[in-house]
């Protein structure tokens, strides 16, 4: 039986905190360990996580301070970390081969360079230099292969950048920002999680949708590690960073009952120019939106249901809000946010093409990128840095595709102008069945070998990813 909807409150994950400044530099350390957590009220859910959390500390820093991340493995698996929309050094960036070993497997391979050239180590430092404008990040697992089973056993947290321009805006704050990461998850009858790479009998049980080729999807869905939770709100302003952490489930957002939009302030790379108000906002995995809700438009006692119009049954909620008392608010919604760069076409712009198709990986049906599996020795492409390239993706069914390091602007969709969720900076952009999209693709900071995959994770571990090297 599922748990009761709007049961739990909505837990807000702790801010992680530095252990020393060296030099200018924030130094973190977290333990990557298993855990045994309340997911489900009364049961015990065993995970994988940073800090042991599900999900894990959330990072809290300014655009252009520093920092060092020390991950110590205490798993029984190798790991690796991305920082997911961060413009990382390579060296830091969580190539799925940088691995993270645990205890155990450092006696059996020891430390140091393997014949792919990829280091192993069992504590891996990773060298953040938040020189980006304030955005909404998060980190999780990217482990070769094995991506997909690793962050939906908890691998994935928040990293929050903020900045002076952001500042000076009156938005909400405080207890009136929120963070929402919502996940599916599908849960045995003792709580533990059901996923198909996890225990080979569960290949046809409910539970887990059985058609794997096209991710994994679970009927329970989670806000910050709590099953469809309540949220007890001011009749007042408050800031949303949504992110869709799903493994392969896109969501449609709306607030029921209305009349209140979903203002959006931001997207992937931080803030919009100016506010847009949606009726319903569409989250692809990897996506995040930044939104402000206004609920003085609703009277105190209202219960104000988050649906999710893309789900049936179970999934067709995600969490509700209990507007419970009038409180003042000095927080606006500001009608201009940020000056950035609109997206414009450049002349001389080097072209590229990027086809997500399905097809034989080996010798087996996988996902792949412009018809070929990943390759970790292959780059599909050597972009220079300090240029632009206009990148065309297309698509035979739903990819989410993303790009490491190098923000991107959606130029055209389906030969169109962008759609309603493409403004801003962008890493993560929802592909259509069989579309097209063009974005503009900014390479600045830092030479080496990154990825660009489909964040439908089982689809990235089905080999649809592939390397560019940066020059
Ligand atoms: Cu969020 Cu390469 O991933
Ligand atoms: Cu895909």
């Amino acid at each position: 039986p599922l748990p009761q909807p709007y049961a739990v409150p909505l837990p807000r994950p702790p801010v992680k905190k530095s252990v020393a400044t060296v030099g200018g530099v924030d130094h973190y350390q977290i333990t990557q360990a298993e855990a045994e957590v309340e997911i489900l009220p009364g049961l015990r859910t065993k995970i994988l996580g940073y800090d042991g959390l599900f999900p894990g500390p959330t990072f809290d820093v300014r655009s252009g301070q520093a920092c060092v991340v020390e991950q110590v493995n205490r798993l029984a698996v190798p790991t690796s970390v991305h920082l997911h929309g961060g413009h990382t050094p390579a060296a830091s960036d969580g190539w799925p081969l940088d691995l993270v070993m645990p205890q155990g497997y450092s006696q059996q391979h020891g430390q140091g360079r393997h014949d792919n050239g990829d280091i192993s180590q069992v504590r891996r430092s990773h060298s953040y230099p938040n020189s980006q404008r304030a955005a909404t990040l998060w980190y999780h697992d990217h482990r070769m292969d094995f991506t997909a089973p690793q962050v939906y056993r908890g691998l994935f947290g928040l990293f929050l950048i903020r900045d002076a321009e952001e500042d000076a805006l009156s938005m909400p704050h405080g207890e009136r920002e929120m963070p929402l990461m919502i996940t599916d998850r599908a849960f045995a009858a003792d709580g533990s999680f059901r996923y198909p790479a996890l225990d080979p009998t569960l290949q046809r049980t409910p539970g887990v949708e059985k058609d794997y080729m096209e991710g994994v999807l679970g009927d329970v869905i989670l806000v910050n590690g709590a099953p469809w939770p309540v949220l007890e709100v001011d009749a007042a302003r408050y800031r949303f960073r949504v992110l869709n952490a799903s493994n392969a489930r896109r969501y449609e957002l709306q607030l029921d009952p209305g009349p209140a939009k979903l203002v959006q302030i931001g997207s992937d790379g931080g803030l919009l120019g100016k506010p847009i108000g949606h009726d319903t906002v569409i989250l692809a995995p990897g996506e995040r939106f930044d939104l402000i809700v206004d609920f003085t438009s609703y009277s105190v006692g209202t219960e104000v249901t988050l649906l999710n119009r893309l789900g049936q049954g179970s999934t067709g909620s995600v969490m509700r809000f209990k507007v419970a008392r009038s409180a003042p608010d000095d927080s606006a919604i500001p009608r201009r946010l940020s000056s950035y760069e609109e997206p414009r076409a450049r002349k001389g712009t080097v072209r590229r093409r990027w086809t997500f198709q399905r097809g034989k990986a080996g010798d087996h049906q996988g996902w792949l990128i412009n018809g070929r599996p990943f390759d970790p020795n292959e780059m599909e492409a050597r972009p220079k840095l300090d240029s632009y390239e206009i990148w065309t993706f297309v698509t035979d069914v739903h990819h989410p595709v993303h790009v490491h390091l190098a923000p991107f602007q959606v130029l055209r969709r389906g030969g169109k102008e962008p759609g309603p969720y493409d403004a801003g900076w962008k890493d993560t952009v929802d592909i259509r069945p069989a579309e097209v999209v063009e974005v503009l693709v900014r390479f600045t900071a830092h030479k080496g070998k990154y990825l660009i995959h489909c964040h439908n994770l089982e689809h990235e571990d089905m080999s649809m990813m592939a390397a560019f090297e940066t020059v």
